[in-house]
């Protein structure tokens, strides 16, 4: 019997979401930057002599069965590997809220592939795990990557950049009663913004090399913030009081540089030059927050994705 393994699943916030416009496939041509926070789920997974895989979960309501992506990880990855005697006993430290626009179900999954992959010492890359997470969502070769990456395709083809130069601090907020389907969002956005969707290959092309040359992103840092451009926010916002009522908390933020939302939300976050002010405006708003519903969290970037503990 091998030792439990153990690793750290960080959510993401999207510095930027352009939905370039629609694939044959169904799904949106999408053209993101992406960004690791230090809010991070726990996995842990042991052997089992037999052959079973089972999740629980210190989250009451969160399904521990086979919808849940950190199962379906597991018996693609035993599959895959063509050792179906494989077993594992796993369990979540929940950290992340759910259903919230910051990957945290993908980061899980992306946790288990990772992380079983060394208890099954089954030896393969991180490309190989990034190509296997691409068939079980969109954001999960990122969440196994990580960092600060540039994603297109549905949001699975990844270019790595540079670190952030400073490290800047981020107030993410939520209320942790509301949830948005990912689906649903992308439905609303093809209703509302279709005709204005851009057609082909060589368009999508063009609009990738504009956000490859931007200047906030070589590398981020305070003097030029991201601009963060969501264009799911548009659609979401305007049905979603939650987002609305944070946009507004957070927006006269003094030493905030930049507000959006994060994913196809309700998560949004404000922009600071460093920790120490997100730290000290999560001080200042916590009770008016609170009021609304809202809960928040003071996070930092970090420069990986999912990572063994050490
Ligand atoms: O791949 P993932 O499971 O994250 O996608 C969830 C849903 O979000 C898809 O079924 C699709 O409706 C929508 N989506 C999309 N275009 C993308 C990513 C997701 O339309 N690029």
């Amino acid at each position: 019997m091998t030792a439990p393994v153990c690793v750290s699943a960080p959510a993401k916030i999207n510095l930027h979401l352009e939905v370039l416009g629609l694939r044959s496939d169904g799904f949106h041509e999408l053209a993101m930057v992406m960004q690791s926070i230090d809010l991070a789920d726990e996995l842990r997974c042991e052997n089992t002599a037999d052959g079973s895989i089972t999740l629980t979960c210190d989250q009451p309501g969160l399904s521990c069965g086979d919808d849940n992506l950190i199962i379906r990880a597991a018996q693609l990855l035993r599959a895959r590997s063509g050792f179906g005697e494989l077993g594992a006993r796993l369990h979540l430290s929940k950290r992340i809220p759910i259903g919230a626009g910051l990957a945290g179900g993908s980061s899980d999954g992306a946790a288990a592939l990772v992380a079983l992959n060394r208890l099954w010492g089954l030896g393969q890359s991180q490309a190989q795990l990034e190509a296997l997470a691409a068939d079980l969502g969109s954001d999960m070769p990122f969440c196994v990557a990580g960092g600060t990456q540039l994603c297109f395709g549905r949001g699975e083809q990844l270019e790595p950049l540079p670190p952030a130069r400073q490290p800047l601090g981020v107030l993410l907020v939520k209320n942790p009663a509301v949830s948005v389907s990912t689906p649903w969002a992308y439905g609303e956005c093809r209703k509302s913004r279709s005709d204005r969707y851009l057609k082909g290959e060589e368009a999508f092309e063009q609009r990738r090399q504009l956000l490859r040359a931007a200047e906030w992103l070589h590398p981020l840092q305070a003097s030029t913030p991201p601009p963060l451009r969501n264009d799911l926010q548009e659609v979401v916002a305007p049905q979603t009081p939650s987002v609305r009522k944070a946009l507004d908390i957070l927006d006269p933020l003094p030493g905030r540089l930049r507000v959006a939302m994060s994913g196809s939300g309700p998560s949004c976050f404000a922009l600071f030059a460093d920790r120490a002010l997100a730290d000290q405006a999560k001080h200042q708003v916590e009770a008016a927050l609170a009021a609304e519903g809202l809960k928040s969290w003071s996070c930092s970037l970090l420069p990986h994705g999912v990572k063994l503990a050490s």
